[in-house]
């Protein structure tokens, strides 16, 4: 491999582009001519290890996610702990290697909704980027109580999209707890938690949860709305009531209803391919109220293009859906 390029690209870029060339010069079949041979016997490698090396990992991945609508960089520092989880599924099948997965991919449709949510790591904490949760607290959720009041709702209805195993909307429905709950007594304050993988809903739905995962979580909070027990500690039920959770797939279903507030950080904006990028932030502006926010990830950015969103804070990943203007408020209450 030319020792410049390596120096110059992204050095997993490099990597892929070494192995993309060795496979030419290889004498045993590569993936892509594998597909479309017969399997082995499963239950022969049944107990046996597979292994899964790091070029044939990449190749694999580089196959499979664009299939799925997604992204090759966003997988490329999980993918470590993305091959333990396919092993464990290729040892579930019999299967040798993951050029024999492709293969039994390539003949089971069935088995493509298995692999999604073997690539996702549900990585994620309490009061995750602490700045954004300020930036709640001090501005955005009283905009939004405001807002919702204008509209004469009760209720102030945020959705978190892609909730891994709860903290993100459980730190909401603290937040919310401890600092406004007692201010607008009358305001129900409800967030939907959606996510793909049952087992990380599942947890949610528990709320049960290690220190290790409240790190950043103000201190005092912590006592005030977990009961501790042991090592575990266990979400209030004035907290944890506030939540309702679903298993949702991003790229074809939303929960019911419009939100005042969308929570959608390190997922779409990620992992996603362009084209499903585009497609997920139009059904986001679909679902928020007008004058209503999107929060994103701090590193993320939405694709280009003309979205009925304005930046509210940029270096935070938030955006706000413009307020309707005279006109059209008019033109829509002669319609109803
Ligand atoms: C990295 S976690 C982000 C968790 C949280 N939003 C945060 O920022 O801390 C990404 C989550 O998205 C979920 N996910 C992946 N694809 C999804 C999809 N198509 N629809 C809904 N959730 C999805 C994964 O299961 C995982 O739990």
């Amino acid at each position: 491999m030319n020792v410049k390029v390596a120096k110059n690209r992204d050095l997993h870029e490099a990597v892929v582009l070494y192995f993309k060339n060795a496979t030419l010069s290889r004498t045993s079949p590569s993936w892509t001519e594998r597909i479309g041979m017969p399997l082995a016997p499963p239950t022969s490698y049944r107990g046996s290890r597979q292994l899964i090396t790091d070029p044939d990992g990449i190749e694999f991945l580089h196959w499979c996610l664009p299939r799925m609508g997604l992204r090759w960089p966003g997988f490329r520092k999980i993918r470590g702990r993305v091959y333990k989880r396919l092993k464990r599924r290729l040892h579930e099948l019999g299967l040798p290697s993951l050029a024999a997965y492709q293969t039994y991919l390539a003949n089971h449709a069935e088995e493509w909704p298995i692999l999604s949510p073997l690539c996702w790591m549900p990585i994620t904490r309490f009061y995750r980027d602490r700045s954004v949760f300020q930036l709640l607290e001090t501005a955005i959720l009283p905009q939004l109580v405001q807002l919702a009041g204008e509209g004469g709702e009760t209720q102030l209805r945020c959705w978190s999209a892609g909730c891994a195993s709860g903290e993100e909307p459980h730190t909401l429905a603290i937040l919310w707890q401890q600092r406004f709950a007692r201010r607008y007594p009358t305001v129900e304050f409800h967030v939907v938690a959606s996510d793909i993988d049952p087992q990380a809903i599942q947890r949610a739905q528990r709320g049960c949860y290690h220190w290790s995962s409240m790190k950043e979580l103000p201190a005092e909070w912590k006592g005030e709305a977990f009961n501790v027990s042991g090592e575990e500690l266990w979400l209030k039920d004035e907290s944890r009531s506030r939540v309702t959770f679903l298993v949702q797939d991003l790229r074809d279903n939303d929960p019911d209803g419009m939100f005042h507030l969308i929570l959608c950080r390190n997922l779409a904006f990620t992992y996603f391919d362009e084209t499903a990028q585009e497609e997920t932030l139009r059904r986001l502006v679909d679902k928020l109220t007008p004058g209503g926010a999107l929060i994103i990830g701090k590193l993320e950015t939405l694709p280009k293009g003309r979205w009925q969103i304005k930046p509210w804070s940029l270096p935070m990943g938030v955006y706000r859906k413009p307020f309707l203007s005279k006109e059209k408020k008019r033109e829509l209450s002669r319609q109803f």
